[in-house]
Formats: C-alpha cells, sequence, structure tokens
C-alpha cells in the first residue's frame, strides 16, 4: 500500500484495498483468484514459499492473492501487522486457541462470551486439560487475582451480548501485559471502525467477519488480526495445519460489502442510538441496555473508549415478561426474528424462547439475561420505518 494509502481515513482506505498489478495496470474491483495452486520456475522458490505468510503464493490453504487482500485490509484497519482469514468467526477463534494454548496452560475470559467461544474453551477444558477462569470483566483487580503461573491468555470481547456492556480494555489489557500474558480480543460488534484493541495492548484481535465486516448476511468468515509479526508467524503455521481456510470468494464477498462499511456502521450506530432513546420512553420498556444512555452501567466508559458510536446492538427488557417478548418479537413485520446481527437487515432475538430456552428465570439472571430481555441487531433501514415496526409491535402487547 503506498504512502498516500497510509495517509487516508479508514473509510477512503476500505474502499481501495491492496489489488496485486496485473501487466502494469490494476484492477480497481479485488479480482477472485480462485484457482488454489501456484507454480514455480524452480524447486528453490517454491521451498522458499513455504516460509511464511508473507511469501510467493503457493497453495490457497497457506495463502491465497484474493484472501491476502482481505487479510491486508482488515490488518491496515485494526493497526496490527498481519491477518489470517478463516473460514468462519469460530474458524478464527478456534486457530488462535488452538495455536497458543497447550495442556495445561491456564486462561482467564469473561463470563459473558459469546457461546460459541465458551463452548470452545469449555471443551478444551474438558478435553486438552487447559484451565478457563471466568471473569465478571469489569474489574481490573478481578483479573489480577485470576493470574496464575501458567496464565497464557485473557480473552476479552470489545462490547457484550446481549446486554452491551463495555469492556475496559486498557485497564484489563494493561494488567495482562504486567504478568506477561497475551490479550485477545472479539471486537465484532465494535469493528475498528470505533475500536482498534492493538492501540489498547491487546496482542490479537478477532472478528467474526459474517457479521459487519461483510455486512449483507451473505457471508461466513473470520479474521485474526496480529499485532506483533512474530505472533501471527506462529499461528499461521498452526492455521496452515488446522484448515479453516477461507475461500477466495467468500473473501472477495466480504472485501465487497467491508467498501460501505464506514456509511453502514455510521447508520447501525446513529439508529440504534435513537431507537434506543424512543423505547425508553415507551410504557411497555423497563430497561434498554444501550451504552450510550445516561443509565447503562458502562456510560462513562463508553464515551471514553467508544466515543465515535456504540455499534447497533443493544437489548431492552419488557415490563411483560417471556409473554410479552415473545408476543412482540411474532408481532414485528420490517424486523426478523433470526440468530444473527451486522447486516443491513434489522434482526432481532428473544434469548428466553430461543438460545436460552432451557434456561429458568434464575438462570437467566445469573446470565445477566431477562426472561422480556429482546435482543436488537439494527440495520440500514429508515429509522422511521424502524420505529413504526416497533411501535406496532409494543401496541399490540
Ligand atoms: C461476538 C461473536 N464472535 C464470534 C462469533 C462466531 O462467528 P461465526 O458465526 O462467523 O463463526 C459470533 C457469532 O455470532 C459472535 O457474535
Amino acid at each position: 500500500m503506498s504512502d498516500f494509502h497510509h495517509g487516508l481515513r479508514p473509510e477512503s482506505r476500505i474502499v481501495h484495498p491492496p489489488v496485486e498489478e496485473v501487466v502494469g495496470s490494476r484492477p480497481l474491483g479485488v479480482p477472485i483468484h480462485q484457482g488454489h495452486v501456484f507454480a514455480f520456475p524452480d524447486g528453490a522458490a517454491l521451498a522458499e514459499a513455504f516460509g511464511g505468510p508473507d511469501q510467493a503464493f503457493l497453495y490457497s490453504r497457506l495463502g491465497n492473492p484474493t484472501v491476502r487482500s482481505l487479510e491486508r485490509a482488515v490488518a491496515g484497519l485494526e493497526g496490527g501487522s498481519g491477518a489470517i482469514a478463516a473460514s468462519s468467526g469460530m474458524g478464527a477463534i478456534n486457530t488462535v486457541l488452538l495455536a497458543l494454548l497447550r495442556s495445561g496452560d491456564h486462561v482467564i475470559a469473561q463470563e459473558s462470551l459469546y457461546g460459541g467461544t465458551f463452548a470452545a474453551l469449555a471443551d478444551l477444558a474438558a478435553r486438552w486439560g487447559v484451565e478457563v477462569t471466568h471473569v465478571r470483566g469489569d474489574d481490573p483487580e478481578e483479573v489480577r487475582a485470576a493470574l496464575r503461573p501458567t496464565t497464557r491468555l485473557l480473552y476479552l470481547e470489545t462490547v457484550s451480548n446481549p446486554t452491551a456492556r463495555v469492556t475496559d480494555l486498557p485497564a484489563l489489557i494493561g494488567v495482562a501485559r504486567e504478568a506477561g500474558v497475551l490479550s485477545v480480543v472479539d471486537n465484532t460488534f465494535t469493528t475498528p471502525l470505533l475500536c482498534r484493541p492493538i492501540e489498547h495492548g491487546a496482542d490479537v484481535v478477532v472478528h467474526s467477519a459474517t457479521k459487519y465486516l461483510g455486512g449483507h448476511s451473505d457471508v461466513l468468515a473470520g479474521v485474526a488480526v496480529f499485532a506483533d509479526a512474530a505472533l501471527h508467524h506462529r499461528v499461521w503455521e498452526h492455521g496452515v495445519e488446522l484448515g479453516a481456510s477461507l475461500d477466495p470468494f467468500a473473501a472477495w464477498l466480504t472485501l465487497r460489502g467491508m467498501q460501505t462499511l464506514g456509511l453502514r456502521v455510521r447508520r447501525h450506530c446513529e439508529s440504534a442510538l435513537d431507537l434506543a432513546g424512543r423505547l425508553a420512553a415507551h410504557p411497555a420498556v423497563t430497561t434498554v441496555h444501550h451504552p450510550g444512555l445516561p443509565g447503562h452501567p458502562d456510560h462513562e466508559l463508553a464515551r471514553r473508549l467508544l466515543p465515535e458510536g456504540q455499534g447497533g446492538v443493544f437489548a431492552v427488557d419488557l415490563a411483560g415478561g417471556r409473554e410479552a417478548a415473545s408476543a412482540f418479537v411474532g408481532a414485528l413485520r420490517l424486523a426478523s426474528l433470526a440468530p444473527s446481527l451486522g447486516g443491513v437487515h434489522t434482526l432481532v432475538m428473544h434469548p428466553a424462547s430461543t438460545s436460552h430456552r432451557q434456561l429458568s428465570d434464575a438462570e437467566l439472571a445469573a446470565a445477566g439475561i431477562g426472561p422480556g430481555t429482546v435482543r436488537l441487531a439494527v440495520g440500514i433501514e429508515h429509522p422511521e420505518d424502524l420505529w413504526a415496526d416497533l411501535e406496532q409491535a409494543l401496541g399490540k402487547l
């Protein structure tokens, strides 16, 4: 990437991802290199290509031009030295965990993690002898107290699901750094436009690019970004063995979606905050969990850590509990009941009747979720149409 491109704002750089030259000119859109193997003039050049993530392309599980464009684009936005794209967010997360942990190592992780990540850590604990301590993650002293001589990793999410608690990344990562422990941050909900964890000391940033980066609910992809080139190389070697590589077409779709990330994120943030404020004033709603609102427990932290916006995901508690929430999601016409987020469409989830239906009200409360909690992942539709939909559904309760 030229010095000129480096100097551009993130929104401009996304529209101009790195593209290889083709006979003296360059394609404006990133081409799809679907072929999985590359030919070499001699054995020495081929042998050299095995050497690392920045060598010549050899075989697409090790690296592919379209996939590398995505890796370089996300690494550039996050301020990392390199990245590894994977076939899903979980592919990226498992590549990082399996590369960095071995039997007997200890991990400190937030208790409110995305369910797939929580399950992956539980599996590492049950089957591979990795020890995991879960912390609330809102107090650096809690992390300090959990440290052991065998602690290798601190695993955090910038914003939690579904109640949008904000993690004090500089404070928590600071404790890990003092102890020589690596920090991994899932930055899916905030995107590098709202928060760049490497600037706060993180060693690895992971994304479900399936969500905001791709942005159109039409691709599964994941990316892990590394602050340090040596760590990138170490995880890349393991990723090559694991084989959760991203397909070039999926990389291309993700890159195409990312070109509008700046416009979309601004719209997601503005609409979510606007709707959160209106919902807070509605009699059918008891609590709105949006860190941009003064009543949220992390409002001050959000002003400091996420001054440009807090993303598009937040939750509301409905006065009528489980039945009201179930009726509410059933009455929506524009917003869809679907288990994802970060795309152009507004989606809702009612954890108590879907993803967490096996939990009692007491167990839900322990997970920070009420029976009447509904998660909203606000899309880019016109906010007045979204409000009309929410209002008519609330009116039926
Ligand atoms: C915060 C977060 N991280 C990781 C993932 C996993 O991503 P994927 O579904 O792309 O594997 C998700 C999926 O919902 C998520 O919300």
